[in-house]
Order: C-alpha cells, then structure tokens, then sequence
C-alpha cells in the first residue's frame, strides 16, 4: 500500500457519511460513500477498497450479508461495523463473522481517526504476509531449479566422464591411484543422492500425491519398507521385529510415496540404534485409524529437541554426529504423511529410544 489507503463507508444516513469524510479529511486516505448495500457491494468490487466501513442497519440489504459478501470477494479487505448502541450485541455477532473491529454511534473525531488507523495497519500486515507467503513459495521453486539445473546436470556429467576415464586409464594405473579415483566417484554418487534429496524436498506436490491414492493394505508395504532397510540393519548388527495386530482395514494411499516416508522414518530407527539393539515397527487400528509405532532403543532425542524433529531440514545432535545425515528424511516423512491425512508424533527418551507415531485414518467407504 505505497498509495493512498482507500476507504470505503456505507451508511444510509448521509450526516455520518459526511462527517466520516470529514473527519478523514487531510488524511492519507481516499474515501468512497455509499448509502446502500447492494451499491455498495458493487463498489467494492469496482474501487478495490483496503478497509470497509458498514452501518448494520440499514434498509435493503442487512449489514451482515454485506460483511459476509465482502468478505467471499477478498477475506483481506478490513471491516469495520458501524452500530447504534442498541445493536452492539448485532456488532458481536459481525465480529464472529469476521469484521476486525466495531466502533458505536455517535463516536468522536479521534476515536474513528484511530479505528481506522488500526484497520489500515492490520491491511497492510495482511498484504505483506501474504506477500511472504508467495515470497517464500518462489524461492522453494527457485531453488528447486536452480539445484536440478545447476548442480544435478554437471554433476552427472563428470560422473558419466569419470566412468570414460577410469576404463580408458584402468590398464595404466596403480591400485591405490584406482582407489583414489573410486573414492572420488563414491563421494560424487553422494551428492548426488543428497541433491536428489533435496529436490524430493523440494518437490513434494501434496496434490499430486493425491491423484495417485488407492486402497492399499498396509502390512506388504511394511514389509517391503523393511527390504529397502534390511542392508542397513545386518551392516550394523540391528534386528528388525513387525507387530502386526488383527487384520488391518485398507487405507487410500500412494505406494511408492508412503513406502518412502516408512522407509526414512525406520531408516532413522536403525541409524540412531545401538548396535545389537532392536527395532519395532508394529501396526493396529482403533476407532477407524491405524496405528503405527517405530520403535528404536538408539540415542534417543532430548526433550528441547522433540518438537524440532519434523521441522524443514531440522539435523539434531544425533544427527550431527553422523556424517551421512543431512535433516531431509522426515521433512519428506511429514509432507508425505499429511498428503495421506496421517499426522506424526515423537516420544523419546535419551539414551533409552524413541518411538514414532503415524496416526492414519482408513479407508472412508470402510469401518
Ligand atoms: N529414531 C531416532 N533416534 C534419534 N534421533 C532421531 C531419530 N529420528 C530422527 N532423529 C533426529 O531427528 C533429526 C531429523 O531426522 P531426519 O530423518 O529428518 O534427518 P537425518 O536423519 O539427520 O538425515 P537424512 O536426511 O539422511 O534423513 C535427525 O538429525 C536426528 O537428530
Ligand atoms: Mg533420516
């Protein structure tokens, strides 16, 4: 809002709507009147105004239904409710409906200068925060891209001339050259799976993940979660153990995403474990939804850190101490689940392990 604010009165006595103007007078403001809510309503949609004043009695048309019709054409434009005093509980009533503010006849000068101060004020909050949102909305996208074009390309192409290289070299080099030159593709293979990472981060599209939901029976995909991990476990000595209650009623879902979210969120069981420890991945259902516990007797996190878990990008002191943890797994575990309705908790005690929630409701045509 660099120009003027603009203001909007409706009113269908013409003494307040001049003294309205007056009062605004010399202020920064542009200020239309209208005596009549259906004008008025149309006035709104012509004049664009930033805050709307509206008398609640008024013939035609109530105050109310011009609140609501106001607030369906833009919710960020800022009401104000005139009211007798006789109305003030009609004033509550508005305020529930969504106008900022009310403000009683008769009222001074300075009290209107100062609601309508405060309206403006909260308009343009409202305008900068949308504004932020998109802000941030692009630089997620930007930066999808700009990893995608100007990482994950050139990257690729050294691997590819790496792989040239290392058989055209392979007769004339030393062993420890060739393991030098293994290393080297091993740490490129690395970043390229982080950049992978970070773009399924990046990329995630809720929506899309919707258009894919089927029925799906739940304990295939633990077990094929549990594949995917099983290199993981042996390597480090961790038994995986499935609870599995009485038979499950199906859930709409994605396969391939929901497998992935199990997939990082056992992952992170058997990466934060003890070695020779276990892991319990169980499942029942209650009340239409289904229960699913990841259980670890690892490091367990500390309260302070609990609630940070799920959070973008969020690496916690376990984490830290990893070199292969970069606070993408739940991040993806999280929008995942929330595309299929399930919500996520932690309960965790350090040193002693932590178990993970996935609440998810069945099927709606089951139960
Ligand atoms: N089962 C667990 N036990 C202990 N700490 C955990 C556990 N699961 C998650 N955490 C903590 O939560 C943080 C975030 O987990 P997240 O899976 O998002 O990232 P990460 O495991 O660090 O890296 P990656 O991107 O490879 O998954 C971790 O850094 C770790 O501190
Ligand atoms: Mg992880």
């Amino acid at each position: 809002m660099e120009n003027k604010a603009k203001i909007l009165i409706i009113d269908d006595e013409e003494v307040v709507l001049d003294s309205c103007m007056l009062i605004l007078e010399g202020g920064n403001y542009d200020v239309a009147t209208e005596m009549d809510g259906t004008v008025g309503l149309k006035t709104v949609a012509e004049f664009q105004p930033d805050l709307v004043c509206v008398d609640l009695k008024m013939p035609g048309i109530s105050g109310l239904e011009v609140l609501e019709k106001i607030h369906s054409l833009d919710p960020t434009i800022v009401t104000i409710v005139i009211t007798g005093y006789a109305t003030v509980t009609s004033a509550v009533e508005a305020m529930k409906k969504g106008a900022y503010d009310f403000i009683p006849k008769p009222f001074t000068p300075d009290e209107f200068r100062l609601i309508i101060r405060r309206g403006i004020e909260r308009r343009k909050l409202m305008l900068e925060t949308i504004a932020l949102r998109r802000e941030k909305e692009m630089l997620r996208e930007n930066f999808a891209a700009i990893v995608s074009h100007e990482l994950k390309s050139p990257l690729g192409a050294v691997k590819q001339n790496m792989f040239v290289l290392m058989a055209e070299l392979s007769a004339n080099i030393n062993e420890s050259q060739k393991n030098r030159l293994d290393r080297m593709m091993v740490r490129i293979d690395d970043l390229l799976k982080l950049i992978h990472s970070w773009l399924r981060v990046l990329s995630v599209d809720i929506e899309k993940v919707k258009e894919n939901f089927t029925p799906l029976s739940l304990p295939p995909l633990i077990v094929k979660a549990i594949e995917c991990v099983d290199p993981q476990a042996t390597r480090k000595n961790v038994e995986i153990v499935t609870q599995i209650g009485a038979p499950l009623n199906p859930f709409d879902g994605d396969e391939v995403s929901f497998v992935e979210a199990l997939v990082n969120i056992i992952g992170n069981a058997v990466k934060y474990s003890y070695a020779g420890s276990q892991v319990i991945v169980s499942a029942s259902e209650k009340d239409g939804v289904i229960e699913i516990a990841i259980s670890d007797q690892g490091v367990g996190i500390s309260k302070e850190e609990l609630p940070l878990i799920f959070g973008d990008f969020y690496r916690g002191q376990s984490g830290e101490r990893i070199e292969d943890s970069h606070g993408l797994g739940l991040t993806i575990s999280r929008r995942i689940l929330e595309a299929h309705n399930a919500t996520l908790s932690a309960e965790s005690e350090p040193e002693k392990g932590t178990r993970i929630i996935i609440s998810l409701p069945i099927s709606s045509n089951q139960g």
